[in-house]
């Protein structure tokens, strides 16, 4: 029997540089997709998964991210006197239980490996996922959901993985595989953002993990990787051997929203997949491609 899954780890502490200037005073993680912000579609697939301990790890600028999840008083009493229902229901739906986020800081942004390492004390000795809010996933089962029915089955770690071109192996970090069973692949090794050349495959991790708590130990080392940072990747590498590693190929279509053509992608299909819009975005959309 494995540990059950309870904790997710939202690190949020990136610059987003490729989005300035519209994340000069605004967190990456507040731009909306549709209607939505990326951290709550973070936020909504973790709980869909079953958990419901969250750490954002946060840096300056971030306190919107936190105030999003806070119950905003004067807009529901607002809302209460002008009878908007369908607008209060719709706050009162994603409300936050009191307690279910914590944050910490990770003073200054040295790596994912090192945002992942300031959520310690709230990881313990617990398995937990992290989602990298800025990947956005469009799937019938959640992707976190897909990951944690494959840790049911493997215990040990999980990660997303998909094919990327090979041209591009040096934006990601790509699995070296072993036993490959259907979606499911066995990993013998991982390497952050190698040259196309280098490349052991064109598997590539994205932004969702279900990690043991042992990956803190070799994160604690502290040691510099690919772009001097403290890259996740390698902890993750050190793991190899010791416990259970695999990849899934993940149902669905993931959006990399830290970039501009994968965020105005994520807006349209994201768009298309809602009744409500669907047909009026199909209209407009012709009058652009024809163009
Ligand atoms: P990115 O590689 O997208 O970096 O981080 P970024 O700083 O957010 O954006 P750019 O490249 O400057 O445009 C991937 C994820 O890891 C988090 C980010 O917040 C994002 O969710 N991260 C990255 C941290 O929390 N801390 C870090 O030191 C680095």
């Amino acid at each position: 029997m494995v540990k059950p899954l309870r904790k997710a780890v939202l690190p949020v502490a990136g610059l987003g540089t490729r989005f300035l200037p519209a994340t000069k005073a605004m967190p990456k993680e507040m731009l909306p997709v549709v209607d939505k912000p990326l951290i709550q579609y973070a936020v909504d697939e973790a709980r869909a998964a079953g958990i419901d301990q969250f750490c954002m790890v946060t840096g300056r600028g971030k306190t919107a991210l936190i105030d999003h999840f806070d119950i905003a008083f004067e807009l529901e009493a607002t809302l209460a006197e002008r009878n908007k229902r369908e607008a209060l229901d719709l706050l009162r739906e994603e409300a936050m239980p009191p307690g279910a986020i914590t944050t910490v800081r990770q003073q200054v942004p040295l790596g994912l490996g090192h945002a992942i390492w300031c959520a310690r004390t709230f990881i313990g000795d617990d398995p937990f996922a992290i989602l990298l809010p800025d990947d956005l996933v469009l799937s019938k089962t959640p992707c976190t959901q897909q990951l944690v029915n494959v840790y049911n089955e493997t215990g040990g770690n999980v990660v997303a993985i998909s094919e990327v071109p090979r041209e591009q192996t040096n934006r990601y970090g790509i699995l070296k595989t072993g036993k490959i069973e259907g979606d499911l692949v066995e990993v013998t090794g991982m390497v952050e953002k190698p040259k196309p050349e280098d490349a052991p495959s064109n598997l590539s991790i994205i932004g969702r993990y279900v990690m043991l708590p042992e990956v803190i130990t070799y994160l604690s080392r502290m040691e510099a990787g690919a772009g001097n940072e403290v890259q996740l990747t390698d902890a993750m590498a050190k793991m190899i051997g010791e416990k259970p590693f695999h990849g899934l190929k993940f149902e669905g279509q993931r959006f990399d929203c830290g970039d501009k053509i994968g965020f105005l992608e994520a807006q349209i299909a994201f768009s298309l997949a809602r009744t409500d819009l669907s047909p009026a975005v199909r209209e407009f959309l012709k009058k652009y491609v024809n163009a």
